[in-house]
């Protein structure tokens, strides 16, 4: 049997309004603007404040996507929602969008791989076109970050923001589309980064809430050089696997956690930090949004037929590069 393409054909992001500024977090914590922009790169991120959750930044999306593609609600069969950060515990976010967005013909599920949970979502979605399942599957990676971060942690706070992105998969030409994928697991990094309540193994108590344990906890030079190492070797792997070289690819797209861990997988692969997209001045670390919000931002670069190399590290510890070769 055949296996079809599965080709991204349009993208969309959504940011709230609300910018939280470095001199905005000088008044919250011992911080100052120098030290972050020198030591990530971020001036600014967005904060989605009152009564709302993550889908609620991912509805826009999906409304985005229906206007670009021109299809109908009821032609969505499909969305895979990337999330860290559902809108409740019980009760997936991915039927909530569905809902909310009047996808009538759509069911889905989240998929939690924190950082790499777009990249982890697309391989997804991509299964369900291969097969023949599906012909139209909305893919989307979206946290609202601020509804797990301690704004008294200075290691934190300042890093991560709000944000959700996404694509539309269809069924496509057989040159183009998602190519091939190199997706990587390790359990043993999961406490250098992670929240330790809110589950099952430690529900929450007044004592742990009381302690901060429903915040997330990142021990950021461990998480710093394995994200820099994961990266770079999956993208090696999947440049081998691809039968492709570092002067194929048009463009990088990193997630954008820290610039010095973007600037450091560039370095070491020696790739032209003009191909590569950024965008964590202005939204910070969105988790699982950064990926699809740098593709949503630099979409007019982007032509038929460049090779997109998209790639990964977070919590879990989940990393890996997936190889698109763009469609429009
Ligand atoms: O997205 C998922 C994956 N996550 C990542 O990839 C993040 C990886 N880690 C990082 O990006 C970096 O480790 C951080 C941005 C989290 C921290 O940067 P760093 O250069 O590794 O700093 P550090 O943790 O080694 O801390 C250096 C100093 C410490 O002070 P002392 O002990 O040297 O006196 C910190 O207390 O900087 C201090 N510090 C701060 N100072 C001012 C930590 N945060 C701040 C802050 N403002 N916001």
């Amino acid at each position: 049997m055949s296996l079809n393409s599965a080709v991204i054909t349009a993208v969309a992001g959504y940011v709230p309004d609300y910018k939280l500024t470095n001199a905005e977090l000088e008044t919250m914590v011992d911080t100052n603007d120098e030290w972050i922009v020198s030591r990530t790169g971020i001036r600014e991120r967005r904060i989605l404040k009152g009564e709302k959750g993550t889908s609620d930044m991912c509805v826009p999306v999906v409304e985005e996507l229906i206007r670009k593609s021109g299809y109908k609600k009821e032609e969505i069969d499909m969305v895979i929602c990337g999330t860290v950060t559902p809108d409740i515990t019980v009760a997936d976010t991915a039927n909530t969008i569905c809902e909310k967005a009047g996808l009538t013909n759509a069911y889905g599920y989240d998929i939690n791989a924190a950082c790499s949970g777009f990249l982890f979502s697309l391989f997804t979605g991509v299964q369900f076109i291969r097969a023949g399942t599906y012909k139209k599957v909305i893919v989307i990676g979206a946290d609202k970050m601020s509804s797990i971060i301690n704004y008294k942690d200075r290691s934190t706070c300042v890093i991560f923001g709000d944000g959700a992105g996404g694509v539309l998969l269809e069924p496509g030409d057989e040159d183009l589309g998602v190519k091939d994928a190199v997706l990587k697991g390790d359990g043993s990094g999961r406490e250098l980064l992670y929240i330790k309540t809110r589950g099952s193994k430690y529900p929450l108590t007044h004592e742990s809430i009381d302690n901060g344990d429903h915040f997330v906890r990142q021990d950021g030079r461990p998480v710093f050089k394995a994200a820099v190492k994961g990266m770079t070797s999956a993208i090696k792997e999947l440049l081998e696997k691809s039968n492709m070289s570092l002067e194929d690819v048009d463009w990088l797209v990193p997630h954008q956690a820290n610039m010095r861990i973007i600037d450091a997988v560039s370095d070491h692969l020696s790739f032209p930090k003009e191909k590569v997209m950024i965008n964590i001045h202005k939204y910070g670390n969105t988790t699982a949004g950064t990926i699809p919000l740098c593709l949503w931002d630099w979409e007019k670069k982007l032509k038929k037929g460049d090779n997109v190399v998209l790639t990964s590290f977070g919590g879990g510890f989940t990393w890996g590069a997936i190889l698109v070769k763009w469609a429009y």
